[in-house]
């Protein structure tokens, strides 16, 4: 089967490269790049206008697979990362049961690989059932598979046991993946601890909290050699800290969310839980400094932190929600918007953030659109304009702070593995 995707514009962060030419993919696999040749195929994309980059990356997404299938199973979730240009994700593994060992990686993968859709990668477990007190298998589980172990929503507290883990992920050769968040300092917050949200009389969550644990996790980090990636970063001085780390020589990379880098708690609208995520929305320096922090590549992934719930557990209101908003369907519009079209990023830097960056902190032969790589590819106008509409998502999760918002940048198609998994 020959698959050629047609007068686009081929953008190859691994040698950072970016020409008019055509990808010519036999099964599966890059065959030729070429540009001026007439070539034969059994299918053509047409990829006039577009940018034909490497399959987009998400490290942080939540499939809700196994045991909230209300919010969203493994099927819907990999829908929803074709349409957004995902052809690969990983999903974190606070699930019913939670992924803390090889069974439940197990089934995971095995159902990622019947849908023939994005690559899914379970990510496992720091402690067993995230209670913080053991840990969970991470041997059985990396030998089942896990590109990283993660206790995504929420911290170990118990700064021994982390260590532990640590030591562990580096034996093996795979990141830690920390969400940072001092449960004690939470206090029961909903939103930023701001003026705004004061105002509002809504319980805040200050900088802090993530800010603590962020700078202990560096310590541990620079204690254990580990690989260390700081998930959905959202404060200023994250971005200070990861700089200043990266310097010292320690492993530490970062990722922020479409959602950090747009918006501030002044944009909440009254009791909208769509804008209650973890970590909270923040301020204009923080915005502001996370935008300067991707520009200056201090900060190197854009991940979504997909969270579906359901419309009614979004409809308790602001206090009593649960955390959290959907990205897959909405992150690379908003990248393009947001920061390309405003100059934060190059097009280059965008690849890097959203592919090429991500592959080589899971360690993937991914991220690049070269000859003899597998065909994981992303179809990307720049220019079609929209309004984001949550009826439109494949996501069982309509839970996002974005709806009417009009953005630049439209998914055309997305091929995984040399096949077109989505086409607009
Ligand atoms: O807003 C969030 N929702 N942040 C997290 O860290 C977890 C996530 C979830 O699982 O819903």
């Amino acid at each position: 089967m020959l698959l050629l995707i047609k007068n686009g514009t081929v953008i190859n962060p691994g040698d950072k490269t970016e020409q008019k030419a055509d990808v010519l993919v036999e099964d599966g696999i890059i065959k030729k790049i070429v540009s001026g040749q007439s070539v034969k195929a059994d299918r053509v994309v047409d990829a006039s206008d577009c940018y034909v980059m490497p399959g987009f990356i998400d490290m942080h997404v939540h499939l809700r697979d196994p045991g909230m299938e209300e919010k969203e199973t493994v099927e819907t979730g990999l829908k929803a990362a074709v349409h957004g240009g995902f052809t690969t994700v990983v999903a974190m593994p606070n699930t019913k049961p939670v992924v803390d060992n090889a069974d439940v990686v197990n089934y995971v993968h095995n159902k990622g690989k019947n849908m023939g859709l994005a690559h899914v990668l379970q990510a496992g477990a720091v402690t067993k059932g995230q209670r913080g007190e053991a840990l969970s298998d991470i041997e059985g589980m990396v030998e089942a598979g896990i590109p990283a172990i993660s206790e995504d929503g929420k911290s170990v507290m118990n700064a021994q046991l982390y260590r532990e883990a640590m030591t562990l992920a580096m034996k093996y050769d795979i990141p830690v993946l920390a969400h940072c968040e001092d449960i004690n300092l939470v206090n029961g917050g909903v939103v930023n601890a701001d003026e705004t949200t004061e105002k509002m009389r809504l319980k805040g969550i200050s900088n802090s909290v993530e800010d603590v644990i962020a700078a202990r996790d560096i310590m541990l980090a620079r204690e254990t050699g580990a690989a260390l990636h700081l998930c959905h970063c959202s404060t200023k001085d994250s971005v200070k800290m990861v700089e200043m780390a990266r310097k010292e020589g320690i492993r530490v990379t970062a990722e922020v969310c479409p959602h950090h880098f747009i918006l501030t708690s002044s944009d909440i609208r009254e009791n909208d839980a769509n804008y209650k995520m973890n970590p909270p929305l923040r301020t204009k320096e923080d915005v502001e400094a996370l935008r300067e922090g991707l520009k200056k590549d201090i900060m190197d992934v854009i991940a979504t932190d997909h969270a579906p719930h359901t419309a009614i557990e979004k409809g308790m209101g602001i206090r009593r929600a649960p955390f959290g908003i959907v990205g897959l369907e909405t992150a690379a519009a908003l990248t393009m918007t947001e920061l390309v079209d405003k100059g934060y990023l190059t097009v280059m830097q965008m690849a890097e953030k959203m592919s090429y960056n991500p592959a080589k902190i899971l360690g993937l032969e991914k991220g690049v659109v070269e000859e003899g790589k597998e065909a994981d590819l992303v179809v990307f106008h720049p220019g079609r304009e929209y309004t984001i509409n949550p009826d439109d998502f494949y996501s069982r999760g309509k839970n996002t702070p974005f709806a009417g918002k009009k953005v630049k940048g439209m998914v055309m198609a997305t091929i995984v593995g040399g096949r077109v998994v989505y086409e607009k």
